[in-house]
Parts: C-alpha cells; structure tokens; sequence
C-alpha cells in the first residue's frame, strides 16, 4: 500500500488532518488500532472553543454541529457561597460551542468514507519505520490479521497520550517537560436535563465539580477525587451525594436533577509537552504530543490547531513548494501549546483542592477566583483564553 501521508490514529486529530489534506488534494490513509463503534462512543471533550467551531464550519464539517451544538455566551464561577457570571461573548465577542468530541468524530469519518477516504479500524501491531529516511513505513496487521506495510513520504502521528508515534522518537531527540496533579476527574453523562443553562465552574473544600452537558436531555458532571481511586470506589449513588455537597449552595435556587447514568469515566491530570514535535518525517500533533488537564477544556482544541497548521505545511511540502513551512511546524504548533498549558494549570490550580494545600494557599484561590469576576481586565484576560486566542495569535 502506498500514499503520501500516513496517519496513525482515529481520534480529532488526524481524522481532521486527513479531510484537510484531502481538501488540498494530498493522499493520506488513516490506520486507527479500535474499531468504528469504539472510536464513535468514546465520551471526552466537549466544549469547543470560537476557532474550533469556525474551523470546522469553513471545511465543511460544521452542519451537525451548528445544528445540534449549544453555544454558549458565558460561564458560572460558583464559589464563596454565591454564583459569579463571566460573560465571555460580553467580554469577548466570541461564543463557545458545547457539542460532544465523539460528535465530531461521528462528523469527520462520515465525511471522510462519503469522500472515499480509508481509515483502517481495528489495525493491530502498528508501527512506524525509518523515519529519518523520506520513504518512511507503517507497518500493522489489519481487521482481518494479515501483515500490512504502507509506504508514504511522511508520517502524522496523531494516536494520542498513549500511542506508539511518540515512543519511536530515540529519548535523546526530545524533550519531555511534565507536571502531575495530585488528584483526578471522576466523569458521569446522566440521561437528565442540564440542571442549569451554563457550564459551573464549583470551587469547594471538598474538591472541584463541574456542571456542563451535552444536549437539552444529557447532563454532564465531574469531580475531583483522589488519584488514587478507582470507579469500583464511587458508586453513583456516592458520586450524586458528593455532587449535590460540593453544586449546591445553601439558600440558592438551584438543585441537581439526577437521572440514570449511561457512561462513567477516571481521567488521570497531568501537563506534559514534548519538543520539537517532529523526528525526521514523523510530524506529532494532538494528544501524541502535548496533554493539559482538563479544566481549562482545551485538550480537542489544541489537536484541531496543531493540524490546521500541519495540513498546510504538509501540503506546501508536498506540492513542491519546499520545506520550509514544515521546518517551523513545530515551533509555530508550541506558542500556542504553551499559551494553552499555562492557561489549563491556572484554571486548575485555581478551582482544586490540593490535598496538602494549607489555609494560605486557599486564601489565594480565593482572592484570584475573587480578581477574576470582579476586574473587567482579569475577567477578559481569562476570557479570551477560555473561547480560544485567535490562530494568529
Ligand atoms: P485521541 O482522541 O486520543 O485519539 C488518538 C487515536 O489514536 C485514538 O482513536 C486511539 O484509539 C488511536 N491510537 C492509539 N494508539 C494507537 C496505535 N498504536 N495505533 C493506531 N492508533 C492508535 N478537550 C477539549 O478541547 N475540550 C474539553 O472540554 C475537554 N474535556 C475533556 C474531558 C476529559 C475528561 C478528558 C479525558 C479529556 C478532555 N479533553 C477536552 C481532551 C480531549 O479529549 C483530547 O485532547 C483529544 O481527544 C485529543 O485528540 P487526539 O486526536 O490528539 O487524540
Ligand atoms: C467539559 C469538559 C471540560 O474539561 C471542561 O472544562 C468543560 C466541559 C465537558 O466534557 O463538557
């Protein structure tokens, strides 16, 4: 088998990475180790940042998504006993979109297979070859078990936190910058009616909880708990308990509505970068590359970014135009990274709970969560992180 990009993995990334190249007429093959169904129900990301959502519509992706998606003009901060509005469209201009990531993936690879793309699901033992050479190789057996080799000109490694691409870099070719949380998020989907109509952001001594939701029927809820702990540890009848502790205030009008729970998911936090994002041929975007804790909900986004800039310098490179768009791949990818890290490990080490954190330390989440819904400047410099800094940023 032979194309011109190879792409591993099935996820935002490189599905949007194949349907951008093929817009600009380049070849690519998507081999993805899971199968359709697996890929399609996986439940993670939902908020969509301005850009995101812009992007998406522009290549001709958005339908589902401008009908079904929520837009959203604000968020709540719930802490010190009362609700604080921030009014991102106010503030900002821009909206954010929740629609479900397993949404835009069911979007990307109806597209992809309408427009005769191959994605290969369920590919087992995939593996990259030599990638300094400029005829690197995948080599992985597919559905049916047989030995595959595809041959391409370069390589997109797009299989998440905890696929191979990465790993095929020699140690000494890059450098990993990490940072671990000492909690995790315990997430639930629960067939109710959101309990309120904006995502809530809730500090609380007995750890951080988020409301948001992923359509007029499905409530989506988080909480922070120990690293330690497992789903067998959180019954749901203990995961509502903790839930109603940690949303609801006294004297408020708001109550959580419960309903059955259809998905349960343990997501470990951490913040991690590898520099470059490249080795020879293999080019790294998305979770492959760079991870953020979830609560500055900017996971998805930073993928969708990363090809954006990738599907252009791959096809530049491609069409005879030269190398130099993919030389600056990895430096231009890595602004808006870092700008993404700092702004995921202030909303996080903002709204948790540190288990070893002393009265001193909450003092100053406080005053920040205070600086932030108060001053119009911090309110907006939050803000215009939060619905996405514009690409030219
Ligand atoms: P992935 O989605 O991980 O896709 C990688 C694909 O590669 C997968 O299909 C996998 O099966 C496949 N693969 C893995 N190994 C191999 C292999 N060896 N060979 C072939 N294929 C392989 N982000 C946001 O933007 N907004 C949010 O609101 C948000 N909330 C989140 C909430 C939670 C609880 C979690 C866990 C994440 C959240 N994220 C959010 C992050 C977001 O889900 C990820 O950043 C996003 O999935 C990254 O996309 P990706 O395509 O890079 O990687
Ligand atoms: C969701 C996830 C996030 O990490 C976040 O910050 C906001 C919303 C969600 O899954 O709906």
């Amino acid at each position: 088998m032979r194309t011109q990009v190879g792409i591993i993995g099935a996820g935002p990334a490189g599905l949007l990475l194949a349907h951008l190249l093929h817009l600009a007429g380049i070849d690519s093959v998507v081999v993805e180790a899971r199968d359709r169904g697996y890929v399609e129900q996986r439940v993670r990301a939902g908020v969509l940042e301005h850009p995101t959502a812009e992007l998406l519509r522009e290549v001709g992706v958005g339908a589902r998504m401008d009908a079904e998606g929520l837009p959203h003009h604000g968020l709540v901060l719930r802490f010190d006993g009362a609700d604080h509005r921030m009014p991102l469209t106010e503030l900002t201009g821009k909206t954010i979109t929740v629609y479900g990531q397993q949404e835009v993936v069911k979007d990307l690879i109806a597209r992809r297979l309408a427009d005769e793309g191959q994605i290969l699901f369920a590919s087992t033992d995939v593996r990259p070859h030599d990638l300094t050479s400029d005829q690197p190789r995948i080599t992985f057996t597919d559905a049916a078990g047989k030995p595959q080799e595809l041959r391409c000109d370069v390589v997109a490694g797009c299989d998440g936190f905890h696929g191979v691409s990465r790993r095929s870099i020699p140690a000494d070719r890059i450098q990993a910058y990490e940072r671990l949380y000492p909690f995790a998020w315990l997430g639930i989907l629960a067939k109710t009616p959101p309990s309120h109509e904006e995502l809530i952001y809730a500090y609380h001594e007995r750890g951080f909880a988020l409301h948001s939701m992923r359509s007029p029927e499905l409530t989506r809820l988080y909480l922070q708990v120990a690293p330690t702990e497992s789903l067998a540890d959180w019954p749901d009848s203990r995961v509502w308990d903790e839930l109603h502790a940690r949303l609801e205030l006294a004297g408020s009008e708001f109550s959580l509505r419960e309903g059955p729970v259809v998905d349960r998911l343990l997501a470990g936090m951490r913040s991690f970068v590898v520099e470059p994002m490249r080795y020879g041929r293999l080019f790294l975007a998305g979770d492959a590359a760079h991870i953020v804790p979830p609560t500055g909900a900017k996971g998805m986004n930073l993928a969708v970014a990363d090809v954006r800039l990738l599907a252009r310098a791959l096809t530049v490179f491609l069409s005879g135009g030269g190398s130099a768009l993919i030389d600056d791949y990895s430096r231009a990818c890595l602004r808006r990274v870092w700008r993404a890290e700092h702004f995921s490990w202030w909303m996080t080490s903002m709204l948790h709970a540190f288990p070893d954190d002393d009265r001193f330390g909450r003092r100053l989440q406080l005053s920040q969560l205070r600086y932030v819904v108060e001053s119009e400047a911090a309110g907006r410099s939050m803000a215009e992180n939060y619905v996405g800094l514009p690409y030219e940023f």
